[in-house]
């Protein structure tokens, strides 16, 4: 591996696939459980190495299957979609997201999953761009030469002021954003790293946790039920909320502000968390590749000369695309994707019996040799014309794929590809001696303990392109 990354042990054992066997041994699986639990990356990298293709696991008793090749997953996401649903850990996420697009199921999720697409248009995204470079250039316009910052933490506070603007326009005030951001860090470490989580723990055992968590979401439904009623009493804002209010299904009918109150809340959080570590994970590794830095600097100064980029300018950004999409690759934030089988289905040529749990991995799939040649490298070049249509279709799903495709993948690689532009049009960021990259891999691939540390070196102004 090029970078000095620390994944949750050795690594994963030489790419073999061929295997006749299915999987591991273990009628309970209560083995696998804690092999799983303590050292997933390793894990599952290691399952595809020695079973192959498809492997089938027992956890607790339960079959799981993890599918690694392209065409299946294909066959998981696309073909058999209709008798996919969500897997086991929807439930958790009920607790802070209730019924929303990510957790919902079903004719509720058709309906909904039409009705938000309204916001989602290529037109109304593009609409997004200017505020979302504004808002960027604001919330570093306190960095300075020579401060250090922390990686993770400030790529999520840019992050989450860019999704409350565009969710929200100017109607949540200062006080109310950060009671906001606040109450996410809470729901965020919830999800990421809390026994409760992991244990499915029910929301009334009074643990600590359990406790901040429902004040929490408390203190996020008094300020989204606040801001809702605002608009339904005549306020009206061109922001992402407004195309929500507004939209109507078949019927004419709109959405209840139970259901918009869960979309907003699942917007803020799909929305922003995992943006976050996209441009985390590329800052890092820009900082270990001075050749690609170059490369996209060159770009950002060929394109846009040091003005403020628009959406425009994210067509023509093709190695910033790249460099983002590679950073992907190698850090996929979200590092799994789940269903349970709702019926029998046949999957590369295997039997999943109904009630089974199907897990694709992005961090698996976007590591194989077989699709990636020099898989461990950072090659954004792999990406360009001529190169990429060699990858299969399924070989690369940061965002997924068939009918639940992510529904802000568009959304998110503007704002990603906006927000790289402008930090690194004004910045470079060098890593603090001693800082590797240590994963934690949660409901998204997160950096461990408090993330990396980074100096900020200013790079010459220069006057924009008129
Ligand atoms: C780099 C950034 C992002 C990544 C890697 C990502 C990844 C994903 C993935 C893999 C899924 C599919 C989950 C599944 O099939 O079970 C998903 C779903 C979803 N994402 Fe994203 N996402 C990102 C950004 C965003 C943004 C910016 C938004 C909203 C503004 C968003 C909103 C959603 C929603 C609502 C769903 C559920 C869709 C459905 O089930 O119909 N995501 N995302």
């Amino acid at each position: 591996m090029n970078e000095q990354v620390i994944v949750d042990g050795p690594p994963a054992a030489a790419n073999v696939r061929t295997s006749s066997l299915k999987g591991p041994p273990g009628l309970v699986g209560a083995r696998n459980l804690v092999r799983f639990a303590t050292n997933q990356l390793t894990f599952l990298r290691g399952l595809a190495d020695r079973y192959g293709d498809i492997v089938e696991i027992k956890l607790l008793g339960r079959p799981w299957f993890l599918v690694n090749h392209p065409d299946d997953i294909e066959s998981v996401l696309v073909k058999h979609a209709r008798v996919m649903g969500r897997d086991d850990y929807a439930s958790v996420l009920e607790r802070a997201l209730g019924l929303g697009l990510l957790t919902s199921d079903g004719e509720l999720w058709k309906r909904q999953r039409k009705l938000m697409a309204h916001a989602f248009v290529p037109k109304r995204i593009q609409s997004y761009a200017d505020t979302m470079a504004q808002v960027t250039g604001g919330a570093i316009v306190g960095w300075t030469h020579g401060q250090e910052i922390n990686l993770h933490q400030e790529m999520s506070r840019v992050t989450m002021e860019v999704v409350a603007e565009v969710l929200f326009g100017a109607g949540v005030g200062a006080t109310d954003g950060e009671t906001v951001r606040q109450a996410m860090e809470v729901i965020n470490e919830f999800f990421a790293n809390s026994p409760e989580a992991i244990a499915k723990l029910p929301p009334w055992v009074p643990t600590l946790r359990n406790l901040r968590v429902k004040r929490a979401v408390a203190q996020i439904d008094e300020l989204i039920f606040r801001v809702i009623a605002r608009r339904r009493a005549g306020e009206h804002r061109d922001d992402l909320l407004g195309t929500l209010l507004a939209a109507e299904d078949e019927t004419g009918a709109r959405m209840s502000d139970r259901q918009l109150r869960d979309e907003a809340v699942t917007l803020f959080l799909a929305g922003h968390e995992t943006t976050a570590l996209a441009l985390a994970h590329t800052l890092f590794l820009l900082s270990k590749h001075p050749d690609v830095e170059r490369k996209l600097h060159a770009e950002l100064t060929d394109v846009l000369g040091g003005r403020t980029p628009t959406a425009d300018d994210v067509r023509t950004l093709k190695y910033t695309e790249c460099v983002l999409k590679e950073s992907m690759r190698l850090f996929p934030p979200a590092w799994t994707t789940g269903r349970e089988a709702l019926e029998d289905v046949t999957v590369g040529g295997r039997h999943i019996p109904k009630g089974a749990q199907i897990l694709l991995s992005q961090w698996v799939v976007h590591r194989d040799p077989r699709w990636f040649p020099n898989p461990e490298g950072f090659d954004p070049e792999r990406w360009r014309d001529g190169r990429a249509e060699a990858i299969p279709r399924f070989a690369y799903f940061p965002f997924g794929g068939g009918p639940r495709v992510c529904i802000g993948n568009h959304f998110a690689m503007m704002e990603a590809m906006l927000i790289l532009a402008v930090v690194a049009q004004r910045f470079q960021l060098d890593l603090l001696p001693g800082q590797i990259l240590e994963l934690k891999p949660s409901v998204t691939l997160r950096q461990k303990g408090t993330g990396l540390k980074v100096r900020l070196r200013e790079r010459a102004r220069r006057t924009p392109k008129s």
